[in-house]
């Protein structure tokens, strides 16, 4: 039997990344990853080849539709899906072996199959074929950061051809004519944003009343009224009953907010209805690891120990936004506090970021949760239209908003929509990481002509004086 300090479960952004810290910290380390590559939901079928097809079908938008105007002049615009899927493919297996290289750099041993706990102090990797035992690995420690997978309803079988998952969405053969997504959250706008480009019908049912949970009413309804004009339909407050696969299309079938049945025919069924933390067979219940009331593992959120004091869990299986950022962030925590550190998570400042165009990102909190939480605040706000970057870069579309407390200044949130507002969001992030006020950022001197400068302006907005307003 192999024996290490701190045995990982789980090969995604949670786990690799903290299998590297612990090696960092000097411990001896093993990775158990049951798929071939690692990297998990992110790196394979998530973050990583969405952001690949987005990138490219936003070449091919831009082409059709904005290339006449900077004068350049295309005699057939022609998309090749299988093209774009391969190129995907190769991107997803260039950051996969990255991350092999990292393991193997660090000298983390790397186990493939399924591991399980078969005690507090032991993982025992089966493979995932014919279930026969390929190691019992001993721990002093072990981590768990096993994820999560799709939610998938009862009344809508998913066959991963018509009705789908992200996991499908990601390599569909051909453009669909209609798609149907089930789910007005992230992956939906994303994936649904992708093949509408490349000209599909794209219709997305959701259950609430708007788009994207508790991000700012005013920023989502924003977002909505470009996604409506990029030509993407929504039907808010409509229940999904059921999904039926008919030959080649299938019928869904809804409830509208009348309480009428309503049907929509589509090729594609997208189910988008959020995740949920992939826990099956992992041996909790043989050791003691206790769940939350809904279902993740229970961690304390400062030192991420289970109810079993060898046994720690991180990433999607535990309370929290399901963001690759976040599980790093408390991978390398758990393990510095592990090692006797200081390792620590501000869960106030993680980002949220929709990858659409334009992007949505978000950081702190939005007008509707300060006024639920009584706190008075000063609202600064910009648009990218007056920009002299993004009106080179033609893209006026989008506003900025920065919220700060009324007495401190102190900044408390910040919501952007429009361009490169993943990349816009990070200083807003920065900031608050610091406790820096609205002004602090206002009088920080911003490169010119940047779409940075929008930032600039929202502060000096807060404080009542923007030059450029
Ligand atoms: P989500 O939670 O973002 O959105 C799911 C949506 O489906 C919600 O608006 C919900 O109200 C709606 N819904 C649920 N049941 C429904 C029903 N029966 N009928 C109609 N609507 C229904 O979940 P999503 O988009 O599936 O993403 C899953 C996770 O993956 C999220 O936690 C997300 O943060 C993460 N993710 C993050 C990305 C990013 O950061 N850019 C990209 C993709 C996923």
């Amino acid at each position: 039997m192999k024996e290490f300090d701190l045995v990982v479960v789980g090969g995604g952004p949670a786990g690799y990344v903290s299998a590297i810290r612990a090696a960092q910290l000097k411990m001896s380390v093993a990775i158990v990853e049951k798929r071939a590559t690692l990297g998990g939901t992110c790196l394979n079928v998530g973050c990583i080849p969405s952001k690949a097809l987005l990138d490219s079908t936003e070449h091919y938008d831009n082409a059709l539709k904005r290339f006449g105007e900077h004068g350049i002049a295309v005699k057939e615009v022609k998309i090749d899906v299988a093209q774009m899927l391969k190129r995907k493919d190769k991107i997803v297996s260039e950051v996969t072996s990255g991350v092999d290289f990292l393991m193997k750099k660090n000298k983390i041993e790397r186990f493939v199959g399924f591991g399980a706990l078969t005690s507090p102090t032991e993982v025992t990797v089966t493979n995932p074929a014919d279930k026969s035992v390929v190691e019992t690995l001993k721990a002093k420690k072990i981590i768990l950061a096993t994820g999560s997978v799709p939610i998938e309803l009862p009344t809508v079988p998913v066959d991963g051809k018509i009705i789908v998952t992200s996991d499908h969405a990601i390599a569909l053969p051909k453009v669909p004519q209609h798609l149907i997504v089930i789910g007005a959250g992230v992956i939906g706008l994303e994936l649904g944003s992708v093949w509408r480009r490349l000209g599909a019908k794209v219709s997305v049912i959701e259950f609430l009343p708007r788009l994207f949970g508790t991000a700012d009413r005013q920023m989502s309804n924003l977002a909505q009224r470009i996604y409506e004009q990029q030509g993407i339909e929504f039907f808010f407050e409509h229940k999904v009953e059921k999904a039926e696969v008919k030959g080649k299309s299938a019928t869904v079938t809804v409830k509208n907010p009348a309480g009428e049945t309503k049907t929509f025919e589509g090729d594609v069924v997208l189910c988008a209805v959020g995740r949920k933390p992939y826990l099956e067979n992992l041996g909790l219940d043989k050791v003691g690891v206790k769940l939350t009331e809904r279902g993740r593992i229970d961690v304390d959120m400062h030192n991420y120990q289970t109810s079993v004091p060898t046994v720690y869990a991180i990433g999607d299986c535990i309370n929290g936004p399901m963001l690759a950022h976040k599980a790093m962030e408390e991978g390398v925590a758990c393990v510095e506090v592990m090692a006797g550190q200081a390792g620590h998570v501000n869960y106030d400042t993680i980002p949220g970021v929709v990858y659409t165009h334009p992007e949505v990102a978000w950081v702190g909190l939005g007008e509707e949760e300060l006024k639920e939480k009584g706190i008075e605040y000063k609202l600064g706000r910009s648009f990218f239209k007056p920009n002299g970057r993004a009106k080179a870069m033609m893209e006026g579309d989008g506003q900025l908003k920065i919220l700060s407390d009324k007495k401190t200044d102190r900044l408390l949130g910040a919501y952007v929509v429009g361009a490169r507002a993943s990349e816009l969001i990070a200083e807003l992030t920065l900031a608050m990481e610091f406790g820096a006020s609205a002004e602090d950022v206002a009088r920080t001197c911003h490169a010119h002509p940047t779409l940075s400068e929008i930032i600039k302006d929202a502060a000096e907005n807060n404080g009542g004086w923007a030059i450029h307003q």
